[in-house]
């Protein structure tokens, strides 16, 4: 039996969590429910005590014996909170903990789950965003709210999401399996920059996201990982071991100096192909007319990467506008890889810079599984349970 604590904040949406209560113990999992000061005001614990048939807390200082804030974590397998409001997602993201639901938020060591409900401007105000960013980026699973009728007779964003959407995010923890457990992954990603001068790079429009989310996936899996992280300002998953690095060369010499420990590799980074010959030193002049700027190739990391391989299993991306496959399994094997991820950037809504992607993946001779279109979070998902079973059948 699936055991889930739900925690319950003050918000109108607060009587959606009976809803969901109701579901969940129907299905067979056991629900303990805390319920915030907040959320007594809008729903009683006469209610979830009905549901759940469990006993309901509501205080830290209720059954001071059993010391519940960490009993309730040791014996659940996921604290989800539905709903979040603006104020207890930020005391998750500073770790203030002044009642019973947020001291257990603390000291969770299971997987967290937040649902969002407030007002659209509550969950536009940059604090909310930032809040909100730093718990993702310690890998709590948001459930993003919906746009709708909010409790002020308005539409807009901050209606909690549907039962549907939070069910899936609190099995998709539940079920996801340890399955990289006692594996390192290095994973490069990021634009580098090459210097022009003080002020001035080459680069490319990468954000990151996609080698971010791999590594997200493969922490949340149970595998250590080295991140090598060109300039970004996204923020990478606490648990990975990350090196900021700005160059090409630097990426290069940090991937080469980790690879050795490294089970799996994926190069994701969007490195500069070409550094001007000279930095400047100083900042330089503008002239009139035309100009010219020298440039050299920057180290192939994923190729060093690939010349250097013993027994680490090899992924890279190609990013493609024509003969996407064609060309993708040149560089497969030009770079000894053992499987490759094919991005279509000529598409809209595709690679740089989007949320979204849509990727196939290539390996040996005529091995061909295409990933879908989806968020890149979910692709990282797919990809990682992909990977793993190309490598278990080699
Ligand atoms: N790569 C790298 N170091 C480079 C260039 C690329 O590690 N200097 C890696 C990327 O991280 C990616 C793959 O190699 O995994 C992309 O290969 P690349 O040959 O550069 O192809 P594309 O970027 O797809 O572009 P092009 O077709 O211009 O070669």
């Amino acid at each position: 039996m699936r055991r889930i604590l739900l925690g319950v904040c003050g918000g109108i949406a607060a009587y959606k969590a009976a809803a969901l209560t109701s579901f969940l113990v129907q299905r067979g999992d056991r629900v303990d429910v805390i319920l915030t000061e907040g959320a007594q005001q809008f729903i009683g614990p006469l209610t979830f005590a009905s549901l759940t048939r469990n006993p309901v807390l509501t205080s830290l200082w209720d059954a001071p014996e059993t010391i519940p804030h960490i009993s309730l974590v040791r014996a659940a397998d996921v604290l989800a909170i539905v709903p979040a409001t603006a104020n207890l997602i930020a005391k998750l993201a500073r770790g203030v903990a002044d009642d019973l639901l947020t001291n257990a938020a603390l000291a969770a060591r299971i997987p967290i789950v937040v649902a969002p409900a407030m007002n659209d401007a509550m969950y536009e105000h940059p604090a909310t965003r930032e809040n909100l960013s730093v718990l993702e980026a310690r890998g709590v699973t948001i459930v993003e709210p919906g746009v709708g009728f909010l409790a002020e007779r308005e539409n807009g964003i901050g209606r909690l999401a549907e039962q549907d959407a939070i069910v899936a995010a609190i099995d998709g923890v539940l079920g996801r399996a340890r399955d990289l457990e006692g594996e390192r992954v290095l994973i490069t990603a990021g634009p580098t920059r090459e210097a022009i001068d003080p002020v001035r790079f080459l680069s490319n429009a990468s954000t990151g996201t996609m080698g971010i989310e791999l590594a997200r996936e493969a922490l949340a899996r149970g595998a250590e990982v080295d991140l090598v992280l060109g300039p970004t300002p996204v923020v990478p998953p606490q648990g990975a071991h990350t090196v900021r690095v700005t160059s090409a060369q630097e990426m290069h010499d940090a991937a080469l100096s980790r690879f050795g420990e490294a089970d799996i590799a994926i190069a994701a980074a969007a490195v500069a192909d070409w550094r001007p010959v000279e930095t400047f030193a100083q900042k330089v002049k503008k002239q009139d007319g035309t100009g010219s700027l020298e440039v050299v190739r920057t180290p192939d990391v994923l190729a060093a990467l690939g010349e250097r391989k013993d027994g680490a299993f090899l992924v890279g991306f190609a990013a493609e506008t024509e003969a996407l496959e064609q060309n993708a399994r040149a560089k497969l094997r030009a770079k000894h890889l053992d499987t490759i991820a094919v991005n279509d950037v000529s598409r809209e809504g595709s690679g740089f810079g989007t949320g979204e992607n849509e990727l196939v993946l290539l390996w040996g001779e005529a091995g061909r599984r295409p990933l879908g279109r989806a968020s890149k979070r979910e692709l990282a998902r797919r990809m990682w349970n992909a990977l793993l079973e190309i490598r278990s059948a080699r």
